[in-house]
C-alpha cells in the first residue's frame, strides 16, 4: 500500500526527514493506545501512532527493516515496546493518563474523596498525593473545583535515567516543539523536579538539565529558544526521578493551587487554603449551619467556609493555570469548563463568624474575604475569642490557636487553651467545638472529652484537629486536667 505521507519536518534521535512524501505501510498493531502502524520509506522504518485518525508521534525508526540486525540502533523489540508509553498530548487532549494531584501532608483522604466526588477514579492513596486517570482536558476541572489539591501533574511518559546524561538524552527525544511555545506570550518554560538519586546531590542541577534538553530540542526544531525560569506562571513541567526510573509530568496547574489568589494580606503563621479546606472537610458541616472562628487571623478558615457553603470554585478566583499555556489549549473547553463551575453556585442561608483580638488580623481577613468575593456571608468583629458571638442556631467552632511553634511561647498558652475549654462549654452548647493544634500538650489543657482526634500536618509539624460534641450540660464530660484529652 502507498499512501501520502504529511509534508512536514520530522526529528528523531537526531534523523531528519524532510519534504518526504511517498511511504509503504509494512504492519499494522493494535495496542491499547492505539493503532501502532510502521511505514517504510527506503530502507528506513518508521513507527507511528495514530490516534483518532491522525498521524500523532514517531516513537521509533530503524535503519533496516529487520530490527536487532546490525547497523539496527534500536533496542530489540520486546523492551522497544516497554519504552513506547509516550504519546504526544497535544494532538490529543482526550487521550487517558494517570493524573497525579499533590496535597499538603495528610489531606489525601479529604483529597481523595474529593477527587470520588468529581466522578474520577482514585487509583492509589498516598500521604501527600492522590491518583487518578483522565485527559488532559480534564486536568481543567480538576484544577477549578478541588478546593484541597496542590497540583495537578498530567503523567506524559516514564523512562530509565541513571545520571543527568541519560535524563539529557531522553528528554530530548520528546517532542516538544509539539507541547510548548516556542513564541509569544507562552514561550516560557520552567522545570521542577523531585530528584531521589545518587547522581543528584541538588535537585536545581536535575531541573537545569531537563530544561536545557527541552530547549535544545525546540531549538533544533523551531530555531528558537523558549526562555525559562523560576516563574511557574507559564508552562510547568515536573520530573520526578527516584532510582534510575523518571516519570515525566506537565504540571497543568502552574502556581500551586493553594496560591488562590485571596490572600493579599497574609498575617503571621496564617494556615494553608488547601489545608484550612481539608479541615472544614474533615468536621463534616454541612455549608447551612452556622460557622464560628474565633481567633480568625487573616480568615483562611472563614474564607474557604464561605467559599465551600456557597458551592464556589476556588479555580475561579484565579486567572491562570499551567495548562493555559501548552499547545492545543482550547478557549472555548475552558470557558465551558467555567460556566459550569459558576452554574454549580448554591443558595445558602449559613452565616459566618470570624473574630480575632488583634484588629489588623481582622482588617486583613475582611480585606482578603472581599478579594475572594464572600466579605457579606462573614460577620467581622475585633474582640477576645470568650466574647464571639454565636448564634443559638448550632453548628461547627473551629478555632486556630496560636501554639507556640510559631506564634507564642507555649507557657503563655496554657491559660489561653484552658479558656477555650471554658469557651465551649459556656457558650456553643449544641455545636460541635473542632481546635486546630500542633501542640498536643496544650490541647489537654482544654479539659474536654474529644469525641475525634484527627491527624494533619502544617508544613513538616504534626498536628491535630480535636473534634468536641458540645452538647448541653458536657459540664459532665470535664475531665481533670492533663487528663482531658482522651
Ligand atoms: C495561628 S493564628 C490563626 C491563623 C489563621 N487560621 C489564619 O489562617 O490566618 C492565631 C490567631 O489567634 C489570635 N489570638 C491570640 N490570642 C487571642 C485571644 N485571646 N482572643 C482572640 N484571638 C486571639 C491571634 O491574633 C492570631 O491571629
Amino acid at each position: 500500500m502507498v499512501g501520502k505521507a504529511p509534508r512536514r519536518k520530522v526529528c528523531q534521535n537526531g534523523y531528519e526527514v524532510e519534504n518526504w512524501t511517498r511511504f509503504r505501510f509494512v504492519e499494522f498493531e493494535y495496542e491499547e493506545r492505539g493503532l501502532v502502524c510502521q511505514v517504510s520509506l527506503g530502507q528506513t522504518t518508521l513507527s507511528f501512532l495514530c490516534i483518532s485518525g491522525g498521524l500523532c508521534y514517531i516513537n521509533r525508526r530503524s535503519q533496516a527493516q529487520n530490527p536487532g540486525t546490525a547497523g539496527d540502533e534500536s533496542p530489540p523489540r520486546s523492551s522497544r515496546r516497554e519504552n513506547r508509553t509516550f504519546v504526544n498530548p497535544m494532538t490529543d487532549w482526550k487521550r487517558k493518563s494517570k493524573i497525579l494531584i499533590t496535597c499538603p501532608k495528610g489531606i489525601s483522604p479529604w483529597l481523595a474523596g474529593e477527587v470520588r466526588a468529581l466522578g474520577f477514579p482514585v487509583l492509589k492513596e498516598e500521604e501527600a498525593a492522590v491518583e487518578t486517570k483522565g485527559t488532559l482536558a480534564d486536568t481543567m476541572p480538576l484544577n477549578v473545583l478541588l478546593r484541597t489539591g496542590h497540583r495537578v501533574l498530567y503523567h506524559m511518559t516514564d523512562f530509565m535515567a541513571e545520571n543527568p546524561e541519560d535524563l539529557y538524552r531522553n528528554l530530548r527525544n520528546i517532542p516538544w516543539e509539539e507541547i510548548l511555545h516556542e513564541r509569544g506570550e507562552h514561550a516560557y518554560l520552567c522545570v521542577t523536579s523531585t530528584a531521589d538519586t545518587p547522581s543528584i546531590r541538588d535537585v536545581r542541577f536535575a531541573n537545569r538539565k531537563a530544561k536545557d534538553a527541552i530547549v535544545d530540542r525546540i531549538m533544533e526544531n523551531c530555531g528558537l529558544r523558549p526562555d525559562s525560569g523560576p516563574d511557574r506562571d507559564r508552562a510547568v513541567v515536573h520530573v520526578f526521578w527516584k532510582g534510575k526510573a523518571v516519570s515525566l509530568y506537565l504540571d497543568t496547574s502552574g502556581e500551586p493551587l493553594s496560591r488562590r489568589g485571596y490572600r493579599k494580606i497574609p498575617l503571621a503563621a496564617p494556615m494553608q487554603e488547601t489545608l484550612a479546606a481539608a479541615v472544614i472537610l474533615a468536621t463534616a458541616w454541612n455549608g447551612r449551619e452556622d460557622f464560628v472562628n474565633p481567633m480568625c487571623g487573616s480568615g483562611t478558615l472563614a474564607i474557604e467556609a464561605a467559599l465551600f457553603a456557597e458551592g464556589r470554585a476556588p479555580g475561579l478566583l484565579r486567572g491562570n493555570f499551567g495548562f493555559f499555556h501548552l499547545r492545543g489549549f482550547d478557549p472555548t473547553a475552558w470557558r465551558k469548563v467555567r460556566s459550569a463551575a459558576h452554574a454549580a453556585r448554591k443558595e445558602t442561608a449559613a452565616r459566618i463568624t470570624a473574630t480575632d483580638i488583634d484588629p489588623r488580623a481582622v482588617a486583613s481577613a475582611r480585606q482578603n474575604a472581599r478579594t475572594a468575593g464572600v466579605e457579606a456571608r462573614i460577620d467581622f468583629s475585633v474582640c477576645p475569642f470568650q466574647e464571639t458571638p454565636v448564634s443559638k442556631r448550632g453548628g461547627v467552632v473551629v478555632l486556630n490557636p496560636p501554639y507556640g511553634e510559631r506564634t507564642g511561647d507555649v507557657s503563655d498558652l496554657v491559660d489561653l487553651y484552658r479558656g477555650i475549654g471554658d469557651f465551649f462549654k459556656q457558650s456553643c452548647s449544641g455545636y460541635r467545638g473542632y481546635l486546630f493544634t500542633g501542640n498536643a500538650a496544650l490541647g489537654k489543657k482544654v479539659g474536654l472529652r474529644t469525641s475525634r482526634r484527627i491527624p494533619f500536618f502544617n508544613g513538616e509539624i504534626e498536628c491535630r484537629l480535636l473534634e468536641y460534641e458540645l452538647y448541653a450540660g458536657s459540664r459532665r464530660n470535664r475531665k481533670e486536667e492533663g487528663n482531658g484529652d482522651t
